[in-house]
């Protein structure tokens, strides 16, 4: 007799509703492979080659070297266990001031396995007692609702104003938090092109946010995959660039900008820990504890790779990825002027006209569940995200939208993806 256990025996997270709709996801798209994809958000296929591995290896290699490093060092560098909080401190450090104007010592920048754990980590550092709470923008990235419920960390959402997180909103939520004995730690956004809306903060409100967070006296996760990929050149600054008084950990991912498959990210947390005894140090050391026993560290040859990748591109991500965010630009325009063309006279259907990254919504005026995202696969031959996907299980947000992601096609697939995509609303829309 061979084992079966019950799957109710099983971690909750196992069955997660974020990870069952991501699997959906994934299992929809493997059904119907000729299908238009508007639901992959993930970076285009045409800028990655293996051709640049090697390359980027003998750049980092040869970057050891300029250090000082002999053979020897740059063969353990990359072969034997490493350093918990990994060896691009000071290359991301370099970037981070050059690219966004954020000053910040090496020493308190972790190197992660991408930015998702870099999530865990801080939330796992951050929430220490039961009751201890993270606040997040609703609808919100599922790589962030996920992690929380793997760690037993209660989400409470703060609704979403077209214009990204109104700062003026937080404080009554933090305080209900608060008045039921529970302890608001730490406030996750997306300011610049979200995922799932695509929606940015404006200069203004970021600022306002820092204020505010002073006043509640709440962190605030900062996660900023998309910020390279603005449709003008005008600077968005992050929260961490206008933190005066070090309210921000950051966290960064290389999956954007170099590739994912790296499995790159990064966790910025200058933040001043103190003992009982008045012991002073940074908490990306102390955070350290948590990633040892996460990833020991995160794989030094990953981190040679991107390390290289850093090295090529003078340490700035933005100007040495002029043509991705040319070709993310115009794959967002064709989108746009797609929805212009197959939607502009339907007032029943609205959607959003983000500043740049790889997202829309599309508001609908049919329920897009699960069901029907099969119908347009199979009969439309498209697919894409309901937005039910971003909101907390049960809460009913998002069943009439859409989440159109426009990163990983050809240009000239946009348009064709929204053609059919019509054709269901129109075939679709319900009775009003
Ligand atoms: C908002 C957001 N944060 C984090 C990530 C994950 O980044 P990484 O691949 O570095 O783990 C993504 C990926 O899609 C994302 O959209």
């Amino acid at each position: 007799m061979t084992v079966q256990l019950r799957r109710d025996d099983l971690h909750a997270s196992v069955s997660d509703p974020e990870s069952a709709s991501m699997n959906f996801l994934n299992e929809v798209a493997a059904r119907f492979p000729d299908a238009i994809s508007l639901a992959a958000g993930r970076p285009y296929d045409g800028f990655h080659s293996t051709d640049d591995l090697e390359r980027y290896l003998r750049g980092y290699l040869a970057h050891l070297e300029a250090l000082g490093l002999d053979d020897e060092q740059r063969q353990r560098r990359l072969l034997q266990y490493g350093r918990t909080n990994g060896y691009l401190g000071a290359l991301i450090a370099r970037m981070l001031l050059v690219d966004e104007g954020i000053e910040v010592p090496e020493q308190a920048v972790m190197v992660t396995s991408g930015c998702q754990e870099a999530m865990v980590i801080a939330l796992r550092g951050l929430c220490a007692r039961p009751g201890d709470v993270v606040l997040a923008v609703e609808p919100c990235y599922v790589g962030l609702t996920g992690a929380a419920r793997l760690l037993g960390v209660e989400v409470v959402p703060v609704p979403e104003s077209a214009d990204g997180l109104d700062p003026d909103t937080v404080p009554a939520v933090a305080a209900a938090v608060r008045a039921s004995g529970r302890r608001p730690r730490a406030l996750y956004l997306v300011p610049n092109f979200a995922n799932p809306s695509g929606a940015s903060m404006p200069v203004a409100a970021r600022r306002r946010l820092l204020d505010v967070a002073a006043e509640q006296d709440l962190l605030i996760l900062e996660d900023d995959p998309y910020g390279l990929f603005g449709l003008g050149d005008e600077p968005r600054p992050t929260l961490k660039a206008l933190d005066t008084g070090q309210r921000v950990l950051y966290l960064g991912s290389f999956a954007k900008s170099c590739f994912p498959g790296a499995r790159v990210g990064f966790l910025v947390a200058d933040q001043t820990v103190v003992d009982a005894a008045g012991r002073r140090t940074l908490l990306a050391d102390e955070l350290s504890a948590v990633k040892s026993l996460l990833t020991v560290n995160t794989s030094p040859v990953a981190q040679a790779v991107v390390g290289g990748f850093l090295v090529e591109a003078g340490c700035s991500v933005r100007a040495a990825g002029k043509a991705k965010t040319a070709f993310y630009r115009g794959n967002l325009r064709a989108l746009l002027a797609a929805l212009e063309t197959s939607f502009g006279d339907d007032a029943r259907v609205r959607w959003n006209t983000p500043a740049g990254g790889f997202f829309a919504v599309l508001d609908v005026p049919l329920t897009v569940d699960e069901a029907m995202l099969e119908t347009s696969g199979r009969e439309y031959g498209v697919l894409w995200t309901p937005m039910s996907f971003f909101y907390a299980p049960g809460s009913g947000g998002g069943r009439r939208s859409i989440r159109l992601s426009c990163s990983a096609l050809p240009p000239e697939r946009v348009g064709e993806g929204v053609r059919r995509l019509a054709e269901l609303v129109r075939d679709r829309a319900e009775p009003r």
